[in-house]
């Protein structure tokens, strides 16, 4: 199923489904960039249990956990932060070890994926994505062989498509279409061209995010309508 909602304020509705994620429990991988970051601090508000929980994320950039373009610190400040540590009833959390390089990183965090989950294509509950203005996904920018990697649960980005012009480690598409749920969370007219690319035409990989199509999960797209200004056909 998809479904696209266009919607004065994106991040609030975003944080209401992720809260319902967290209480059925189950995996979820965070998205990183900026726009999650007014869901993230709205659902550390919530009083809501996370001891079912296990947080991924899906793509970090190869710094430091404290630097300030990580990902995983971004997510920790507006979120992970104000919740229990995973003994006292808090989720478990797997950051992505971007301080490891792109392909050891890479090859750490498949591991750990393997680990917690097993051999098979993990089946994670809910993945979020953002959009980049260039219609990237996680760190799978356009026209990389990163978009076209099958065996692998996450890839060494060794040149970053967009800014900030650091390495990077991201899930891969097969991953990504593997969720039982996949919610794009984005926001900014600087976005509308990206969103007709990604959601308003077919599969092609100038836009990566028109690849990601969950084969057996759901598909749902909150924008805010300056996003969504350019979108005259959403996808069924
Ligand atoms: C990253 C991301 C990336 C992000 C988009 C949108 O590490 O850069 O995870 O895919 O979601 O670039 O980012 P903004 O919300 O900052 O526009």
């Amino acid at each position: 199923m998809t479904e696209t909602r266009v919607v004065p304020d994106p991040a609030t509705e975003c944080a209401e489904l992720l809260a319902d994620a967290v209480a059925s429990g189950g995996h979820i991988a965070l998205t990183g960039g900026g726009t999650p970051r007014a869901c993230y601090r709205q659902l550390a508000g919530m009083d809501l249990d996370w001891s079912g929980v296990t947080a991924w994320f899906g793509d970090e950039r190869c710094v430091p956990p404290d630097h300030e373009d990580s990902n995983y610190r971004m997510a920790a400040e507006a979120l992970l932060n104000s919740l229990p540590s995973e003994s006292d009833g808090g989720p478990a959390v797997h950051r992505i070890p971007g301080e490891r390089g792109p392909n050891a990183g890479a090859e750490d965090y498949e591991r750990e994926l393997r680990e917690t989950l097993g051999e098979e294509m993990p089946r994670l509950d809910l993945v979020l994505l953002g959009l980049g203005p260039d219609a990237h996904v996680a760190s799978l920018f356009p026209g990389q062989h990163t978009l076209r990697v099958q065996d692998r649960l996450a890839v060494g980005v060794e040149e970053a498509g967009f800014a900030p012009y650091v390495p990077r480690v991201s899930l891969t598409l097969p991953v990504i279409n593997n969720a039982r749920s996949v919610v794009f969370l984005i926001a900014g007219e600087e976005k509308s061209d990206a969103v007709a690319r990604a959601f308003g035409g077919g599969p092609s990989e100038d836009a990566p995010g028109s690849l990601v199509r969950p084969q057996s999960g759901d598909l749902t797209i909150l924008l805010d309508p300056a996003a969504a200004s350019r979108l005259s056909s959403p996808p069924a």
